[in-house]
Order: structure tokens, then C-alpha cells, then sequence
């Protein structure tokens, strides 16, 4: 069944056109990479699917769990189960890291009906899930992304997908500005939470990382339209020959 189902997605941004017509289902459990040169809406469709304010669907669907959320407000969608790891993470000065950390976590529980976590509690598991992609204690008492280095706060936003346990997650660049060690710790940290009950989009420039994040599919963007969809030797023939020969295809 599928859990991320986009029908004929078409949106703008600043009433300039960008997606032209997407179409791209993943099953429960499934992991899909997209891929496409610079500026082909990866990003945008990532921010469409969040419900980022400013980037309007113009025509289409987007359904979760078999319910349409383009009617939704972001944050309905994140406490649904819909996560996306920004390109480029924002910080939040001011804003205590553990205290927002566990906002996210609570309000997500009690949208599922389950009991809230006390501050003690928390700590603990926030602890446990941080020094397994390698996060300071020291880097959990600042406030959230500021002072980090881009590499940090890439690992900070897979803290907070281990932490909130989505049913679709959107990765975009996870692996940009990570340097080789931090690259197969955020990759270990995704495959622990490959789940049977959750799906993700990786988005990625480079097959790298998905040798170590094996996709169950990968899509070709171009020019807002997902123009080759294929296996994962997709990637390694993108890698190969660039986009040339796709985007001709297309
Ligand atoms: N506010 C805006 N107004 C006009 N055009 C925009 C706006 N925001 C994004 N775009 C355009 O939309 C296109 C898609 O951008 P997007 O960030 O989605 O690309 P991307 O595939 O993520 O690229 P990259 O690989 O560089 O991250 C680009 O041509 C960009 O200039
Ligand atoms: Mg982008």
C-alpha cells in the first residue's frame, strides 16, 4: 500500500510555475531517491510536500495514508507523520534545542494518542539517540542549529527523525557537507530507522550515499517532471554519464 502518493502535483512559487506535473508513488516501507541536476525543483518538492507557506499547489494531489493533505497546514502534516530534513537547516536563536526536541516528539504522541514524555525521560532518550550519530551533550544544550557546522546540523536533523518516528520522511541533501566518517554515521543512523511501517525520499546529488542507503527506486528530476524512473543502477549510470543522455531520452 502506498504510503506517499502524488498525483499530477503541479505548483508555484511566487506564481512562477516550477512542478509540472509529478507523479511518484511510494509503497510502505520502500525507500525512493530522487535525483537531477541543480535547480530541477527537488527542493521545491520537498517544501510542497512539507507545506511550507509560499509554495502554492496549483493543481493535483498529495495523499498520506491514503488522505489528501494539500489542505493541511505544515504543521497538521508533521504531527500526521510527513518529516523533511532541510537542505539547509534553519537556526532558531533562543530556542532551547531539548525543549523544542521534545515539543515536536509531544505533540506528535499525543496526535496518535499516546501518553507524553516527562523532561527526565526524554533526556535520556535523546541522549541515547545522539551519540549514536555521534552528538555532543554539549551540542544538545544549545539552541537549535545555532553555532553548529553544516555537517552538525545534518546530523541534528536525522536526531530529529530518530526521535520523531515519521511515516514518510523527505531527506533533502542529508549527505552535503558531510565529511566521510559523519557520511556512514548519518547512514547507519537512516537504515536503523528503515521500517516495514515507514517510507522515505532521499534526495541526493551523488551515488555515494546510496551505496550505503540502498533505494528501492530511484527517480530522475528534470526540469519539474520526474523524467527516468529505475533501480538503484540508475544512480550509478547518472554517476556514469551525467544527465545528458536522460534528459535527451526524455
Ligand atoms: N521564490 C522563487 N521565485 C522564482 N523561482 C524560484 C523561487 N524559488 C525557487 N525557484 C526556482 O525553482 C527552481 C527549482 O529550485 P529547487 O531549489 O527546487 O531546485 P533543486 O532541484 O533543489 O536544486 P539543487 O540541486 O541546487 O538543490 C530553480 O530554478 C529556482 O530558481
Ligand atoms: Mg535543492
Amino acid at each position: 500500500m502506498s504510503i506517499l502518493e502524488i498525483k499530477e502535483l503541479t505548483a508555484s512559487v511566487d506564481g512562477t510555475e516550477i512542478l509540472h506535473g509529478i507523479n511518484l508513488s511510494v509503497n510502505a516501507g520502500e525507500v525512493h531517491a530522487i535525483m537531477g541536476p541543480n535547480g530541477s525543483g527537488k527542493s521545491t518538492l520537498s517544501y510542497v510536500l512539507s507545506g511550507r507557506t509560499g509554495y502554492e499547489i496549483t493543481g493535483g494531489d498529495v495523499l498520506l495514508n491514503g488522505t489528501s493533505i494539500i489542505e493541511a497546514e505544515a504543521d497538521e502534516r508533521a504531527r500526521a507523520g510527513l518529516f523533511l530534513a532541510f537542505q539547509y537547516p534553519v537556526e532558531l536563536p533562543g530556542v532551547s534545542g531539548m525543549s523544542f526536541l521534545r515539543a515536536s516528539v509531544n505533540a506528535r504522541l499525543r496526535e496518535q494518542g499516546k501518553e507524553e514524555v516527562d523532561q527526565l525521560g526524554f533526556v535520556k532518550i535523546v541522549r541515547a539517540e545522539a551519540q549514536k550519530l555521534g552528538i555532543s551533550d554539549e551540542m544538545l544544550k544549545r539552541a537549535v542549529n545555532v553555532g553548529f557546522s553544516g555537517g552538525e546540523k545534518k546530523r541534528y536533523e536525522i536526531l530529529q527523525m530518530a526521535l520523531l518516528k515519521p511515516v514518510m520522511a523527505i531527506l533533502d541533501e542529508t549527505d552535503s557537507g558531510l565529511d566521510v566518517d559523519a557520511l556512514k554515521i548519518v547512514s547507519q543512523g537512516v537504515n536503523l530507522l528503515r521500517d516495514p511501517q515507514r517510507s522515505m525520499l532521499v534526495i541526493t546529488h551523488y551515488q555515494r550515499l546510496l551505496s550505503y542507503i540502498v533505494p528501492d527506486k530511484v527517480h530522475i528530476l528534470s526540469g519539474g517532471l520526474i523524467v527516468k524512473s529505475g533501480d538503484k543502477s540508475l544512480a550509478l549510470e547518472v554517476e556514469e554519464n551525467g544527465y545528458a543522455g536522460i534528459n535527451d531520452a526524455a
